[in-house]
């Protein structure tokens, strides 16, 4: 084929390549139609430039007008103009060319700015040496200049080599940076604008060049996909794309007005849907029941170690010799193994046959208090009023009157430091066990009931109203003594004959009485007492205004127990009961009759001095 140079000509479009240093490789097709059918109407107002190569054509500028004419009109030839350039000048016209588009999308305006830099510097070999690729090349160059002019500005001393470098890119940058069709300092481009093509990953790109996303919404979808997989899935699967769009029938109003497009979302927008998502997300977890599984007896004596409690107790609990009584270290190596290579709480506790509370215990070893409670997702109240929604099913067993692990969590937080020792004397689902481990408190815990298989660190105790004994004959004293006992006849049905819950007003008064001394005799001068108990009143289908007193047992009565006792009430905290709300038919009634319910409980904190 014998080519003419720098002259305009119709070239048959077979013969011309595509240009090597297109960047842009996403076009709506739409727009592409629109075009085609300009062309066809009023002709090709601007003819696209191509090079002569290998007895062929390649394209360097006008790769729309080439896709439109090629895919969407019936012509075979296309208007050119053929002009000679070497491969550097091909590039620098191609960029230029890019420039002009009016409809790039932020990414697309991006990378053309860079690759309009880098084949103007490309000549130069002390930045041509800076890096493999355009991005890398001006990632060292903006990097360098940005620290010299940093230090410049600080007045800080810059070597003289920093400066003749700032010297001879800057200038040939803000040339640059003069002849983009919108002005932009290097300095901004560089920290505004140049992460988003560093630092995105295909898809994002893929989605933002779909739905031409702004920079604010593009770093928005970076961001959550940094945070949370699965939020980024759900925002990009659960929002309608431009594409997608297109291709389902425009007609469906109904269908597209449920599905919001991403396009339409403002960044801040597409942030909250996240946050949303991710809530959720750990919301789901923390109501995950947990299935409670029979212990193997080297996770029962790991459990058991970890709370503190002393060797002979665990050889009679688990009715095993002393000597046999050590950890394996395998078991927390290889936990801590798993837990490294981001496996979850559930999955590691599951493979390794332990419980989870044990796996929060090495997930958060060495963190601060309040370190834990952020990775647990619990807010820290700083205040006398703890109220949570719902239980977090991720600590204790699905129990009759189970509390709040957040409540304990408190609790240990405002009254406890790690490795004190805990002691809960009617552990029941066993709430403070749990949360003990995660928080790093020892714990002995006790109840009547016997799950010696699921529950070996809760030692089988019952408590007697005559003659009551303390169950442990050990010199330590608890650091706290968290006290969650059934609130008199509330759950009466729900726990064993035994349970202080089916005693009569007096003689439940009376246990309180006993108990209270017998914990009092058994503290250190610096043990705090936490008592959770709520109004007794028997409100049920009374008007409260007909409430017989003399049946109810109110938060003052045992508030005078405790200091009978001897001790000293330093705080009331209120722990509305969360977990049990009235249900929407029973309140319509209750205000008919005017019954005033009881959701109200209190924390009554004392100590001993
Ligand atoms: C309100 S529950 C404790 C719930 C626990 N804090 C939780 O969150 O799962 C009270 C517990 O006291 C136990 N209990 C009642 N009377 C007892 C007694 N005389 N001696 C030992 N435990 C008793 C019951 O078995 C029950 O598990």
């Amino acid at each position: 084929m014998t080519i003419k140079k720098n002259q305009f000509k119709n070239i048959l479009i077979q013969n011309i390549d595509p240009s090597p240093f297109q960047k842009r490789k996403y076009f709506d097709e739409d727009k592409l139609k629109d075009l085609a059918a300009s062309i066809d109407n009023e002709g090709l107002i601007e003819p696209i430039i191509i090079r002569p190569k290998n007895d062929r054509y390649e394209l360097i500028a006008g790769e729309r007008r080439l896709r439109a004419i090629r895919t969407y009109t019936a012509f075979k030839t296309i208007q050119a103009r053929i002009i000679d350039v070497d491969d550097l000048q091909a590039r620098r016209i191609s960029a230029a060319e890019n420039l002009q588009r009016e409809d790039f999308s932020a990414i697309e305006s991006i990378e053309a700015i860079v690759e309009i830099i880098d084949a103007h510097l490309i000549e130069d070999d002390e930045y041509a040496a800076m890096g493999q690729t355009p991005e890398n090349r001006l990632n060292v160059l903006f990097g360098k200049l940005h620290s010299i002019q940093n230090s410049l500005d600080r007045q800080s001393k810059v070597p003289k080599s920093g400066r003749l470098l700032l010297h001879k890119f800057v200038q040939q940058l803000e040339k640059i940076f003069q002849t983009l069709p919108k002005r932009l300092e290097w300095k901004s481009f560089y920290v505004h604008d140049f992460p988003l093509v560093r630092e995105i990953c295909d898809d994002i790109r893929k989605i933002s060049l779909e739905n031409q996303l702004n920079k604010s919404q593009i770093k928005a979808i970076s961001e959550i996909k940094k945070t949370s997989q699965q939020a980024y899935q759900h925002i990009v699967n659960n929002t309608q794309t431009s594409e997608t769009q297109k291709n389902e029938n425009k007609n469906q109003s109904e269908k597209s007005a449920s599905i919001v497009s991403l396009k339409d979302m403002s960044a801040r927008e597409i942030k909250q849907a996240a946050e949303k998502i991710i809530k959720n997300e750990i919301k789901a977890k923390q109501n995950l029941k947990r299935s409670v599984l029979d212990l193997k007896l080297t996770a029962k004596k790991i459990v058991m170690l970890r709370l503190g409690i002393p060797v002979d107790r665990i050889a009679k609990r688990l009715h095993i010799s002393q000597r046999t009584i050590v950890e394996c270290s395998d078991i927390i190596e290889s936990v801590r193994l798993d837990l490294k290579n981001e496996m979850s709480v559930p999955e590691t506790a599951q493979k390794n046959g332990l419980p989870e509370p044990l796996i929060w215990h090495i997930a958060l070893e060495n963190m601060t208090d309040q370190e834990r409670f952020k990775a647990l997702n619990w807010g820290l109240i700083t205040w006398d009023h703890w109220y949570w929604n719902d239980l977090d099913y991720r600590f204790g067993d699905d129990w009759p009157g189970r509390i709040p692990a957040q409540l304990i969590a408190h609790t240990l937080f405002y009254y406890t430091r790690q490795g004190q020792l805990v002691f809960d004397p009617m552990a029941g689902g066993g709430v403070v066990p749990d949360v003990c481990l995660a928080f790093h408190r020892r714990c002995w815990s006790f109840d009547l009931s016997d799950r010696k298989d699921k529950r070996p660190e809760i030692e089988v105790y019952q408590w007697k109203a005559k003659g009551m004994k303390w169950p442990v004959n050990s010199k330590e004293k608890p650091d706290l003594i968290f006290f969650d006992p059934p609130y008199f006849k509330k759950m009466a049905s729900h726990y064993s004959d035994d349970s202080i819950s089916n005693l009569s007003k007096d003689s439940y008064l009376a246990f309180f009485k006993s108990f209270l001394k017998l914990a009092f005799n058994h503290s250190k001068p610096t043990t705090r007492l936490a008592f959770l108990n709520a109004d007794w009143r028997n409100y049920q289908g009374v008007p409260v205004i007909d409430e017989d007193e003399r049946n109810s047992i109110l938060i003052s009565i045992y508030t005078q127990i405790i200091s009978d006792a001897g001790w000293k009430i330093t705080q009331y905290i209120d722990c509305p009961m969360s977990s049990q709300r009235f249900h929407p038919g029973i309140v319509s009634q209750m205000q008919k009759k005017r019954i005033l319910g009881v959701v109200r409980r209190t924390l009554i904190i004392a100590r001993k001095r």
